[in-house]
């Protein structure tokens, strides 16, 4: 069976003291967690990311990157590749991220590149896709998400990949306080799935975790992560502070 994976993208928020006060304040009360239920990770700004995984070793706290280069190494100024991640054991990286999509020009093209180069040194990627608020308004989702599906993940088998994991973020309701009706997401859950079923057969489509982002909070996840399809979520706003990820970490371990 599936673990709920309840992830934190932290994005441009909290300098050094709040991340590490984050994380040894959190740390201690993860005990009460069951593991056998739930993956906890948080993505913080890269500069972190080393210091936090030493902070989180030997716990069951997950640390990764949120984006990574599509190069392998060279003169790439600014930029932090996946050799590098490899090389100080982050766990997870996520790419294609809505905000990265629209400030950053980013193609399906591109987020397939970096996820190649994620799969090549072993580390696991969550790849983000979701439809804008006019592509919903215009009844185009279901074209939209096919499209990004086969444009990210065309000619990768993920069947020797199940690890890899989906992340399905309306971008209507990212850090707006607007979140999918369960029904709503698990519609759209449910399709990735059988396109996943489709492409690579049913036991892979029921190895891959597809999770729910887009204004997840405490009061929210259990309606969410209850449909047989969303496996957890992908959490901004409400993963920046220690007592309302651990609650919905609490819920999640429940359901
Ligand atoms: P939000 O962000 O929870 O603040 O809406 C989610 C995300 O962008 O991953």
């Amino acid at each position: 069976m599936r673990k709920i994976i309840v992830a934190g993208n932290w994005k441009m928020n909290h300098n050094y003291d709040q991340a590490k006060g984050f994380v040894e304040d959190l740390l201690p009360q993860l005990k009460e967690v069951k593991s056998d239920r739930v993956e906890i990770m948080i993505a913080p700004t890269f500069v972190f990311v080393q210091n936090l995984i030493e902070l989180a070793e030997g716990s069951q706290l997950q640390i990764g990157a949120q984006d990574v280069s599509s190069h392998e190494i060279g003169a790439f100024t600014g930029e932090v590749s996946a050799q590098m991640l490899a090389s100080i054991n982050a766990n997870f990286v996520i790419i294609g991220h809505s905000e990265r999509r629209e400030y950053h020009h980013e193609s399906d093209r591109l987020i397939k590149e970096k996820l190649i180069k994620l799969l090549d040194h072993k580390i696991r990627p969550i790849v983000c896709i979701g439809e804008t608020l006019d592509q919903r308004e215009d009844a185009i989702t279901q074209d939209v998400i096919l499209t990004q599906l086969k444009g990210c993940f065309a000619g990768i088998d993920l069947a020797d990949n199940p690890q890899v994991v989906i992340a399905y973020e309306p971008v209507w309701a990212i850090g707006t306080g607007k979140t999918a009706t369960p029904e709503m997401a698990e519609e759209v859950h449910a399709m990735i799935r059988d396109w996943l079923t489709s492409e690579y057969g049913s036991e892979t489509a029921e190895a891959i975790h597809i999770l729910y982002g887009g204004s997840m909070k405490a009061d929210n996840i259990e309606a969410l992560v209850s449909q047989p399809n969303i496996d957890g979520g992908l959490i901004g706003g409400a993963s920046l502070k220690v007592v309302s990820y651990l609650e919905m970490i609490k819920i999640a371990s429940k359901i």
